[in-house]
């Protein structure tokens, strides 16, 4: 959430050309996508709930046993829900879970597990941690040993997601991010062997941080992003970001707002063809301020563009602010459910992502107005010369591509 890494590639070519990415073709990589996580596929998030501070129902909203019926109902086979172990949490050493709230969260998973659904459950808002992960790493290994050892004999649909969206301390410090995250993982695996662990990178979980990570070789991970960009549509009119949008912003899905989302969801899919690490994309959805047709060309293109590359996603939300559900009615918004459940169609052997190398080449800054005044010109004008300095310039990426901004 929050997040676009703003990229700009210092050769100052690419960056004058504003060339739109879906007119490059790939088509002569022969790179297939990766294969879609296990028993994931479609899923939504059951948010402002058990991760409120003060509790689930404190923000309004509570997880109804029905509620799994009705996604079951709808298609979706997978429900993430977050949860604030730290607010129910000695903050001090043993760091004890309270047992009272431990069960209800046993509840939720148990009544997602009987429908057959794929259940996620993560540690949510932990704030502190991102305020001084040093001190409070203790707490928050400390959280993963208990919330492993409980769950230790649960089936395999059931799936452990590290953190929620790394940001203050944590945001750009990717050492520290990668050590407490191993370590993490490293304390799931005294209790579970073999359960998926969903792991993120930093920076607000940015798709741009999935490169960053330095993971153990294990080969029960899968990775997430979160996906809202851009920001000040999905995110017009909230409260809570650091920059209040202004409520009217449209997103008619023309070809550079499609370009934009269709370049971060090629640098997953590479990174994924890459590392043979799945993804799956935890969060992406649009606040219930924007024009309700607008928010559902964007979650159908972005569903689509995630699919296309088998990256599976959980909308985020099933009744919040972003909500796909109306509980009041107990009916699904229509625009939003068929923009979620469409007809499938698989990715074809045919379909060909770009190689890892001619991903990152193309790490242009999406968020300004491309000038698409040289859309005539050959691509091959710009790609050759490109990528022969890749081949040299491999190796040496952080020289090859300058962050100059981060934007919330
Ligand atoms: C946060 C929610 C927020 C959503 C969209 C989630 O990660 O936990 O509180 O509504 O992102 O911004």
């Amino acid at each position: 959430m929050f997040v676009q890494r703003k990229f700009v590639i210092i050769l100052p070519l690419l960056v004058m050309s504003g060339i739109p990415l879906h007119s490059i073709d790939f088509q002569s990589t022969g790179v297939y996508p990766h294969p879609l996580p296990d028993n994931l596929f479609r899923g939504i998030n059951f948010g402002n709930s058990l991760e409120a501070p003060a509790g689930e129902e404190s923000w309004g909203i509570y997880i109804n046993e029905t509620d799994f019926d009705v996604v079951k109902q709808a298609g979706f086979d997978t429900v993430r829900i977050p949860v604030k172990w730290s607010s129910h949490s000695l903050d001090s050493s043993p760091f004890t879970i309270n047992e009272t709230f431990a069960l209800r969260v046993d509840e939720v998973i148990q009544q997602g597990l009987q429908r057959n659904l794929s259940i996620i459950i993560n540690i949510h808002h932990f704030d502190v941690l991102m305020v001084d992960p040093i001190l409070n790493k203790d707490w928050f290994i400390s959280l993963w040993e208990q919330i492993s050892d409980r769950y230790k004999d649960h089936p395999s649909k059931l799936f452990f997601e590290v953190l929620n969206e790394p940001r203050g301390a944590l945001l750009s410090d990717d050492a520290k991010w990668n050590e407490i995250q191993n370590a993490a993982i490293a304390k799931i695996r005294e209790t579970n062997p073999t359960r998926k662990i969903i792991v993120t990178g930093n920076f607000v979980s940015s798709y741009s941080t999935l490169d960053d990570l330095n993971l153990p070789a294990d080969d029960n991970l899968i990775a997430t992003f979160h996906y809202y960009n851009p920001l000040d549509f999905t995110h017009q009119g909230a409260t809570w970001t650091p920059i209040q949008y202004p409520i009217g912003k449209r997103w008619e899905g023309t070809d550079a707002q499609k370009n934009s989302i269709v370049n971060s969801f090629n640098m997953v899919a590479s990174w994924s063809f890459e590392t043979k690490i799945p993804v799956i994309m935890t969060e992406f959805g649009v606040i219930d301020h924007a024009n309700i047709d607008d928010r559902a060309r964007w979650t159908a293109f972005v569903a689509r563009t995630a699919e296309e590359r088998n990256i599976a996603w959980t909308y985020w939300d099933f009744k919040a602010r972003f909500a796909a559900f109306n509980e009041t009615t107990q009916t699904w918004i229509p625009e939003l459910l068929e923009a979620l459940i469409a007809p499938y169609s698989p990715p074809s052997l045919t379909t060909i992502i770009p190689s890892p190398e001619e991903s990152r080449s193309y790490l242009v800054d999406t968020n300004t107005n491309q000038n698409n005044s040289l859309l005539s010109i050959p691509i091959s004008v710009f790609i050759i010369p490109i990528l022969l300095i890749i081949q040299v310039r491999k190796k040496q990426k952080s020289n090859f591509i300058i962050l100059v901004n981060k934007v919330f």
